[in-house]
């Protein structure tokens, strides 16, 4: 544990009336659950926020002028410095957009990009949102499985190449680090996804929201990619899920090509999307300025959790085959060993045990024999919904 910061505490959830935890959110989404419920399911951490982030807030807040503002200099130099410092990427001022968080920077992505009739494609399962958004906007979605094997995943080349050429989907939305699975991809598998996308005229769009905690392996983000790629690229990317600032709604993107830069500025303008949050812009200042330290503290605090809910599941849970969670703090397990499907089993889970899991079935596709966890909480909070869990064992 580190001696700075005790991640042992919690926040008090109903004042920010967390989805995660309220009632009626839990009520109107899973009505079997027990009444004391312990909420594993939406990625969300129950950790008080970064002390430098907290301070920035609080000056803000206490300063009282919250009229409109603009991306100004501080944040630009605090993206393109932690960029840098953490990811080994120079980014230039120019490449980088203000928005209002990621996933309603992947709506206006597909508006600006896809005509009617287009399709994206998905290495799936993923994130839900991928998949809605498409949907909300009436384009249809190509899911391209990911081959589950030894607790891994791994992008089925042949397919995906044999796809783009049949459907010739306009973007290729790509999650890296993946959620669900929490798997690194390799700088060779970025750059394959990317030469795949290049030869058939589709924009790669790269998610990188995950890359803040990495458990095991190296993160490479795509704008670590030969220049000729960074035409054809958008990575998207916040301190959301790094330092929980999800309720900021502050996210921005990076984009080297100027034309894809202009289409994508041009649909943000469209839709007014212009000055930014108040909050969101001074929190990411504070974060990535001054937050290093408590990032790699928590980063710390969530890799001993994984370690011990692994050893637990491994020794105790049957029929459950964790994933090697090499970024994020959402173990996703293989759960086809219990016999039930994963909407049997989080029902159960949440009835019995009193703990509500991530249904694999939320994501886009093949996610019908997992659960996601959620390991952001205290450990005894963790602890106790293992523990619950084993004693509510469902085994056909
Ligand atoms: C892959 C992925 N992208 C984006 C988000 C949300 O990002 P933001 O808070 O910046 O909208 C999440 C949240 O869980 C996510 O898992």
């Amino acid at each position: 544990m580190s001696a700075k910061f005790n991640f042992d505490v919690m926040a008090d959830r109903s004042l920010d009336h967390a989805r995660k935890w309220d009632r009626e959110i839990i009520q109107q989404k899973f009505p079997y659950a027990k009444e004391d419920y312990i909420p594993m399911w939406i990625a969300d951490m129950d950790f008080p926020a970064a002390p430098a982030v907290r301070k920035a807030l609080v000056e803000v807040a206490e300063n009282g002028a919250y009229g409109y503002g603009y991306a100004h200099d501080g944040f630009y130099s605090a993206v393109m410095s932690w960029q840098h410092r953490r990811h080994n990427v120079d980014v230039e001022r120019d490449w980088i957009t203000l928005a209002y968080g990621t996933v309603p920077t992947i709506h206006y992505l597909y508006q600006a990009f896809c005509q009617p009739n287009d399709c994206v494609i998905l290495n799936t399962p993923v994130y839900d949102p991928f998949g809605y958004a498409a949907h909300n906007n009436g384009f249809r979605i190509i899911s391209n499985p990911l081959i589950y094997q030894d607790r891994t995943y791994y992008i089925d080349f042949d397919l995906f190449e044999e796809q783009m050429q049949r459907f010739h989907p306009r973007i290729h939305l790509f999650c890296s680090p993946h959620n669900p699975g929490g798997r690194i991809w390799t700088l060779e598998e970025i750059e394959r996804v990317a030469e795949i996308c290049y030869k058939n005229n589709c924009l790669l769009v790269v998610d990188e929201v995950h890359c803040e905690h990495i458990m095991s392996g190296d993160f490479h983000s795509a704008l670590q990619l030969p220049d000729r790629y960074l035409d054809n690229l958008i990575v998207l990317t916040s301190p959301n899920k790094g330092f929980n600032l999800g309720g900021l709604k502050t996210s921005y993107s990076m984009i080297p090509s100027a034309r894809v830069r202009d289409v994508f500025r041009h649909r943000l303008e469209m839709n007014s999307i212009t000055s930014p949050n108040t909050f969101g812009c001074a929190a990411i200042i504070a974060a990535y300025n001054e937050g290093e330290e408590w990032l790699d503290a928590i980063t710390d605090y969530l890799r001993e959790s994984y370690k011990q809910t692994a050893d637990f599941i491994e020794s105790r849970m049957k029929g459950w085959e964790l994933m090697h969670m090499q970024a994020s703090y959402l173990p996703w397990v293989n759960i086809s060993g219990t016999g039930a499907t994963a909407t049997e089993l989080c029902e159960h889970m949440a009835r019995e045990a009193g703990v509500i899991v991530g249904d694999g079935t939320f994501y886009v596709d093949n996610g019908s024999q997992f659960i996601r966890l959620n390991l952001g909480c205290p450990r005894a909070l963790s602890s106790e919904a293992l523990l619950r869990m084993e004693a509510h064992q469902l085994v056909r």
